[in-house]
């Protein structure tokens, strides 16, 4: 069965998506390099990567539906943030947003009866539980130990041994 139009197209963007959070993450990483927080900043590559993989299993997944990859300019990122805490509110705000496109995507793979795609989807379900668990997790940290310096040195050693998965 051929991707619908609609589906393939809210795919299509969904990739313009990823590579766009995987370019706000590398900003955020190189943001916290030049404030010498090199955890922060290792923790923030690694997201980025990971979004890059996040894109490429939806460019597979139209590449084997034989549907029509079509990538397009991916939109300016902001390069600077008020605190770290800022930065990884703002990371939680968007893994929010791409949760409700991926919900999207899925209502039109619904609708379209694809099970392919709805199965698929199924993955990126449960890996943005997983991002909002993750990123929510670091915030409410960084709210606890908002105005002292011994405690975000603490936290970006531990955020600095997350290895790309
Ligand atoms: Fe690809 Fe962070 O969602």
């Amino acid at each position: 069965m051929m991707l619908s139009k609609k589906l393939g197209s809210a795919i299509n963007k969904q990739i313009n998506a990823e590579l766009w959070s995987a370019y706000l993450y590398l900003s955020m990483s190189a943001y916290f390099e030049s404030i010498n927080f090199g955890g922060f900043a290792n923790w923030m590559k690694a997201q980025a990567q990971e979004e890059v993989d996040h894109a490429m299993k939806f460019y597979n997944h139209i590449i084997e539906r034989r549907g029509r990859v079509v990538l397009t300019a991916i939109a300016a990122i902001p390069t600077s943030w008020k605190s770290p805490l800022h930065a990884f509110e703002e990371a939680f705000k968007h893994e929010q947003k791409v949760t409700a496109m991926i919900e999207n995507i899925a209502a039109i793979a619904a609708a379209d009866k694809d099970y392919a795609a709805t199965s698929m989807l199924q993955w990126f379900h449960d890996e943005q539980v997983e991002e909002e668990l993750q990123t929510d997790t670091i915030v409410q940290k960084l709210k606890m130990i908002e105005k002292s310096t011994g405690g975000l040195f603490m936290l970006d050693r531990e955020l600095g041994k997350r290895k790309k998965e």
